[in-house]
């Protein structure tokens, strides 16, 4: 029997109320179960959000910097964890090794970088236009919070949510993807390990459609953090909408590098790999393009064909040396092939991969063999649809003009980069690419949490997660005015001429 795991609410681990659960499988063996999880319902959300709601006033009266001290406890712990955690991230949710010890680290350097935020959460004071007055401002929670977190970087992503709504002084229900239940469990044992107090912090299991729609609707949750897809995200804003509420949403990406006819063709090449194929390309910032110049575009592409095949791909938690782990699941599986079938059924040009492994060694989990086309089009499909899988487009172009035009050619912008060694082309780039982030001779992959990570267009709604804007998202500025004259000053009107 596999382990039985339970929701966290008002301080106490519990079972869904109407004892449905849910399980989480191993993709890269499928008959591993990794746990079974509550298969919550609006009832348990209710819970949540009543222990929530109590639990705010006393949390948000709390001196940021003791937030921080918890905050701090809980990098720490993360640390000493940090190869167990990994462990289950792997088995979990199939990213290699390596890249799950690094997710981990993403969120210990997210929590130690928020910790000290609870000593300078600076507000502005600036002079009034009477005298005897003054005004300044600070920043106060926004009451109860609802976070919403996708696989794919199960303990990264949930990070640069979690510690900074903490430490804006907000309680939070926090609902995990049902992918991988077991890393968000993980990640909330140690934020009340480390001494956050009960009803804080409420962690809710089960499918999005089921209790994370009854999250986003709830009156009494004002803000919603989504990162997941465009579809669920259109979703969401909708609702919230509606109910006039908070949203922030990090969507899909169909990021991009150029390869300049001046670039450093190896570098590129390692590059390239590392976008388009770790993390299974199961990233929103994975490079699903790679834009080339007619003059590298034989020895790139041959160069990089060879890299796609001879990865290893297989299961990370038996063999430190591989690769490329699975992808996500089953329905995942199947929606990766089927844009193999797009991009055939479009006319581009498969220049290896495009099919299921199911030999011995991988047939039991969910793997997908590095797949690259060429001679794409940016009116192709597979050149504006976000895939989320080890597929990657090769569009060949004559010229930077033509590069940048083509980056520039989806509905997304997140990431994007260049590989040039001319100093004017990477500024121009630098400049045009319309993206949140941009590279110069670096794959669009590996953003650092000390500076904003978001994107443009369809990639988000203009929110920035991270950085020293990481507080932004779930902090609300108040406007103080102070007259200490002890008579009606009227701004505007007893300041129209200064004499
Ligand atoms: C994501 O793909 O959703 O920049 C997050 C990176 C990582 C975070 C990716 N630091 O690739």
């Amino acid at each position: 029997m596999p382990d039985e795991f339970r929701n966290f609410i008002g301080g106490q681990w519990v079972a869904a109320r109407a004892k449905r659960t849910f399980e989480s499988l191993n993709p890269a063996r499928r008959d591993d179960v990794v746990g079974r999880f509550p298969r919550s319902d609006a009832e348990d959300l209710e819970a949540a959000v009543a222990a929530a709601g109590q639990a705010y006033p006393r949390w948000r009266a709390t001196p940021p910097p003791l937030r921080g001290e918890i905050i701090l406890r809980a990098a720490l712990l993360m640390k000493e964890r940090k190869e167990d955690l990994a462990r289950v991230m792997t088995r979990e949710m199939g990213k290699v090794l390596k890249e799950a010890r690094g997710d981990v680290q993403e969120g210990i350097d997210m929590a130690e970088y928020v910790a000290g935020m609870g000593r300078r959460p600076f507000g502005e004071a600036v002079p009034s236009e009477l005298p005897d007055k003054i005004c300044f401002t600070w920043r106060e929670p926004i009451g109860v919070v609802g976070l919403i977190t996708p696989w794919n970087f199960p303990v990264a992503i949930p990070s640069w949510k979690l510690f900074p709504a903490l430490m804006g002084g907000n309680a939070v229900v926090f609902k995990p993807a049902e992918d991988t239940p077991l890393c968000a469990t993980r990640l909330v044992e140690v934020l009340v390990e480390a001494g956050l107090p009960p009803g804080v912090l409420n962690l809710v299991h089960g499918l999005g459609e089921e209790v994370g729609a009854a999250l986003v609707s709830h009156p009494q949750v004002r803000a919603i953090s989504f990162t997941g897809s465009s579809e669920v995200g259109r979703e969401i804003a909708t609702r919230c909408g509606q109910l006039l509420k908070r949203v922030s949403l990090e969507l899909g990406g169909k990021n991009c590098i150029v390869v300049m006819d001046d670039a450093d063709l190896e570098l590129a090449v390692e590059g390239a790999t590392w976008a388009a194929f770790g993390t299974s390309g199961q990233r929103c910032t994975a490079a699903s393009r790679l834009i080339v110049h007619q003059k590298q575009l034989v020895d790139f592409t041959d160069l990089l064909r060879q890299r796609a095949e001879t990865l290893k791909v297989g299961d990370g938690l038996r063999d430190e040396e591989v690769e490329m782990g699975p992808v996500i699941n089953e329905r995942q599986l199947r929606r990766v092939h089927s844009y193999t079938e797009v991009g055939v059924g479009e006319k581009a040009k498969l220049v290896t991969g495009g099919r299921v492994l199911d030999d011995e060694e991988h047939g039991r989990g969910f793997f997908y063999a590095p797949t690259i086309f060429t001679e794409v089009r940016p009116d192709m499909r597979i050149a504006q649809e976000e895939i989320f899988g080890p597929t990657t487009a090769i569009m060949p172009v004559g010229s930077l003009e033509q590069g940048l035009e083509y980056a520039n050619s989806t509905a997304y912008g997140l990431s994007m980069s260049i590989y040039t060694r001319d100093v004017n082309r990477a500024f121009r780039a630098m400049r045009e690419l319309e993206a949140g982030i941009v590279y110069i001779n670096a794959p669009t992959i590996g953003a650092e949490i000390q500076l904003p990570f978001g994107g443009i267009k369809n990639t988000g709604n203009g929110h920035r997660e991270a950085g020293t804007v990481a507080l932004d998202e779930f902090t609300e500025w108040k406007s103080i005015f102070v007259d200490y004259s002890g008579r009606l000053q009227k701004a505007q009107i007893d300041t129209a001429t200064a004499d």
